[in-house]
């Protein structure tokens, strides 16, 4: 009993996360796949205890596979997302690259897990972006007692949203930083003198991002639009109005990348059509699924990244009102990227199959 499933993309941040999220939840599996490129053919990866050696991702990998859990990048989807469709199996694609496909559901099970009913017309599920999946999941039980007008919402990602290479780039910058530090002894000023910054790491190789990221913050995520705005950006505006049906929002986003392994970030500027208050918001979200409330502002408590990190729970706090408008509210809120942003939500959608 239980289904035939294959995960594309297995060796990567997200892909290794699917595996261990199937295993906790204890998603009914008959066989499983893990997928990959060429480069990680020989290698092996656990699960529930068995050693499962790594296929190469190619046209014919899904025959007999029911779900499909892809995290392999926005090509491989594009590229092998119909193959698997076609041989029968319900693909959930991690990538961006079917969100916005009319026929192509945009889901996040706390919020319209209706949605899944056409998952039928291509056999395609698309899991949104992390980001908006953690707002999305906080505005909606809000949103079903006041319609939303506005948003603004600035983003502190982590770096883990890159991939591997992302967090081996921080680490790597943040021990030359120390090593340099150590090198140079105690009685160094905090502000060096030579002109150089006093976080900069010295010559480094990039790799994930165009500037340095540890000691730093990147307001610049996905490629730049015609209009300003970043890609991540757009995707905030466009697949917050997919999952909440409401192509009237209009959203305002600056994303930023941050030296945080794992766990975004964000700060929500709300604006309702009527008044919501503070205090309705907090007795809202308290009993909103998947939700916990981290609002203690006199004891310090509120939500942190290093406190989400491994929680499929989103956290939000410093929940106040807007003193600049009588329907505003402000929140944080917090996830981990990997987890709620990616792999939890897609096993919760696999689950909605089941
Ligand atoms: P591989 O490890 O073999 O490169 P991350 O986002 O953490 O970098 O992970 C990306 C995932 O996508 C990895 O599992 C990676 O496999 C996989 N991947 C990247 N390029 C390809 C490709 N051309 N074919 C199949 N899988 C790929």
């Amino acid at each position: 009993t239980g289904f035939s499933v294959a995960v594309a993309g297995a060796t990567g941040a997200v892909g290794q996360m699917m595996i261990r999220v199937l295993e906790e939840r204890d998603f009914p599996v008959r066989e499983i796949k893990f997928l990959a490129s060429e480069r990680s053919v020989g290698k092996k990866l656990k699960f529930k205890g068995e050693e499962i050696p790594v296929q190469k991702l190619d046209h014919d990998s899904f025959k007999g596979v029911e779900i499909a859990l892809f995290s392999a990048g926005g090509d491989r989807s594009k590229t092998y997302a119909p193959s698997a469709a076609k041989a029968g199996a319900t693909v959930i694609d991690n990538s961006s690259a079917w969100r916005m496909d009319p026929d192509v559901p945009l889901i996040v099970p706390e919020v319209n897990p209706h949605a899944v009913k056409e998952a039928s017309k291509k056999g395609i599920i698309a899991n949104p972006n992390c980001s908006t999946i953690q707002m999305v999941v906080v505005l909606k039980p809000l949103y079903d007692y006041s319609k939303i007008k506005r948003i603004v919402v600035s983003t502190y990602q982590a770096v883990s949203g890159t991939g591997l290479k992302a967090i081996r780039e921080l680490e790597e910058q943040v021990l030359m930083w120390t090593d340099r530090r150590r090198r140079e002894g105690e009685n160094v000023a905090p502000k060096a003198s030579s002109g150089m910054s006093y976080g900069y790491v010295g010559e480094y190789e990039y790799n994930a991002y165009p500037h340095q990221i540890a000691f730093n913050c990147l307001p610049h995520i996905d490629v730049f639009q015609e209009n300003g705005y970043t890609k991540e950006e757009m995707k905030m505006v466009n697949e917050t109005r997919k999952i909440l049906e409401d192509p009237d929002i209009m959203v305002s986003a600056t994303c930023v990348r941050v030296p945080v392994f794992y766990s975004h970030s964000e700060a929500v500027n709300i604006e309702f059509e009527k008044k919501v208050g503070a205090e309705k918001a907090r007795d809202i979200l308290s009993k909103a699924s998947g939700v916990k409330v981290v609002d203690n502002p006199e004891k310090f408590q509120y939500p942190l990244a290093l406190v989400a990190e491994d929680q499929d729970l989103t956290l939000v706090g410093r929940i106040r009102d807007d003193i600049s408008n009588p329907n505003g509210l402000d929140l944080w809120i917090v996830a981990d990227n990997i987890r709620k942003g990616a792999a939890t939500n897609a096993v919760q959608i696999a689950e909605l199959l089941v």
